[in-house]
Parts: structure tokens; sequence; C-alpha cells
């Protein structure tokens, strides 16, 4: 497995922390040369350090996705260093819980700026190299909830549907060219916005067993899980894969009691 990913360059936004850091780690641990981009700029430092620290072959990026600018010149950054750009995950998203009458503007913009936007951007940009490529891998990190309801997630639920419809436009119109757009649809995972989520709650403990005796597995993904499938899809082992979202659950997607 060290060498799945030799040879390869990728791109992973939102990866300083959760699925995106574990994601960046793996990849690397896979022999990809990793670009390790975040809003955060000391957590995308951090988490680059470890790589490089580790033996891997990374750089950060201080970039806010919602930007285009920002992304471009992340994307350019990345491809000159690394020579080549094989794999885009977008992964950053925001997620602002409350309902729905109580969403202001801003707080829909936000999560459409950075969950819809920003993955619009990141293909955008790296589309001119992978066309000239002819070969390209894009991932994006959608959710359950872009195919399923919550009473407080609306929006961001509406942001992550978005992403799987685009990932299909994206699958028909560049499949010809040799690239593969998929995306990955977990349930909860244990990472900072999900810790969040249950701290909104009136109890939090009682909220995470009820969350958990949700799931037929009985609890919830570690990033690392994402982050496997994200690996898998990332790798030739997925050359005929492409238009796909897919559930990284324990089964919660196929349950209806
Ligand atoms: N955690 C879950 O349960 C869960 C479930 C389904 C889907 N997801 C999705 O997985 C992805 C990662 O979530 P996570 O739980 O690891 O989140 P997280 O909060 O642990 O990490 C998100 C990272 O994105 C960065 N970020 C935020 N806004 C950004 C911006 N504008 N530009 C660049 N970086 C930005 C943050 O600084 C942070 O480092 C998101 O797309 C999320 O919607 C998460």
């Amino acid at each position: 497995m060290r060498d799945r990913l030799k040879g390869k360059s990728a791109l992973v936004t939102g990866a300083g922390s959760g699925i995106g850091e574990a994601t960046a780690r793996l990849l690397a641990d896979q022999g990809a040369k990793v670009a390790v981009v975040d809003v955060d700029g000391e957590k995308a430092e951090t988490v680059s350090a470890s790589i490089n620290a580790a033996g891997g072959c990374s750089v950060a990026i201080c970039a806010d996705v919602s930007r285009e600018e920002d992304v471009k010149n992340a994307v350019k950054r990345a491809q000159s260093r690394f020579s080549s750009l094989d794999i885009l995950i977008n992964n950053a998203a925001v997620q602002i819980m409350g309902e729905l009458h109580d969403c202001t503007e801003e707080q829909f913009d936000r999560m459409i700026a950075v969950n819809l936007k920003g993955v619009f951007f990141g293909c955008k940009h790296v589309l001119p190299f992978m066309l000239e490529q002819k070969k390209g891998v894009i991932l994006s990190t959608s959710s359950v909830l872009g195919v399923t309801g919550d009473a407080d997630l609306g929006i961001y639920g509406a942001t992550k549907g978005a992403v799987i419809a685009l990932t299909k436009s994206m699958a028909v119109a560049y499949g010809s060219s040799g690239i593969r757009v998929n995306c990955v649809c977990p349930g909860d995972v244990g990472t900072p916005m999900v810790e969040q989520f249950f701290d909104f709650q009136p109890n939090p403990e009682a909220a995470r067993e009820r969350v958990y005796g949700q799931y037929p597995m009985r609890r919830i993904a570690s990033p690392e899980e994402v982050a496997q499938l994200l690996a898998f899809l990332a790798s030739d082992e997925a050359s005929f894969i492409t238009g796909s979202h897919m559930f990284v659950d324990g089964g919660l997607m196929a349950s209806v009691y």
C-alpha cells in the first residue's frame, strides 16, 4: 500500500483538521506528494510539517476556498511545486446549524460560498491542468445529508446535494478526457465538526448515545475510515469508477428503523 499513490500529486482542501487531515496523511503515506490547503494557515503548517517529518512530501498552503484568487493560486503553487496535479480533493466545508426560518442570509451565503462555490473553484482551476495531462481524479466530500434530511441542517444538506449533482455532471463531461469525478458521503464522523453538533444539543451525552444508536454498527466513523475510501478512489485501483456518490456510513442509509 505504501506505493499505491507513488508518483502522484494531490491537493486536499480543509486538510488542517478532521477528514481532510486524515486524508492528506494517508495519501502521503501511500506515496503521493500532498498540498495541505486550509484557511487556517497554522493548522495547514502543522499537518504538512508532520507529514514531512514522517518522511512524506508535502507543502502547506493557506487559502480560503470561497475566494477564487486563493484557489487559483493554491492550485498553481501545488502544480508548479510538484510539476503535476493528479488528484484534487474538495473537502473544506462549514456547517451552521439551526432551523431554516432562523438562518440568516449571511449564514446561507457562507455555506454556499465555502461548500459549493469552493468546490466549483477547485474543479475549475485544476481542470485545465488535468485536461492537458489527459488524466486526473477529482473527489469531493459530500454527506449523507446530500440525499436525506435533517431538521437543523437544511442549507448545509442543500450544498451537499449540489455537490453530488455537480460530481455527476462533471463525470459525464470529462470522462472522455480521462478525468474521473466521484464524491463520498459520510455519516457522522468523529471530527471537530461533529463535536460541535453534540455541543449544540441540550444534553450532549444523550445526543451522542442517540446518534450512535441510529447506526447499524452502533458507532460513528473515524476520519481515517473516510480517508481510506478517498485514497482508494484516488488510486488507479478505482480506474473504472466515476460519477458515483459512495456512502461510508456504517449502514445508516440502508436502515429505515
Ligand atoms: N464530520 C462529519 O460528521 C461529516 C459528515 C459528513 C460530511 N462531512 C464533510 O467532511 C468534510 C470535512 O469535515 P470535518 O468534519 O473533517 O471538518 P473539520 O471542521 O474537522 O475540518 C474542516 C477544515 O476545513 C477548514 N476550512 C473551513 N472553511 C474553509 C475555507 N473557506 N477554506 C479552506 N479551508 C476551510 C477548516 O479550517 C478545517 O481545518 C466537510 O466537507 C464536511 O461537510 C463531515
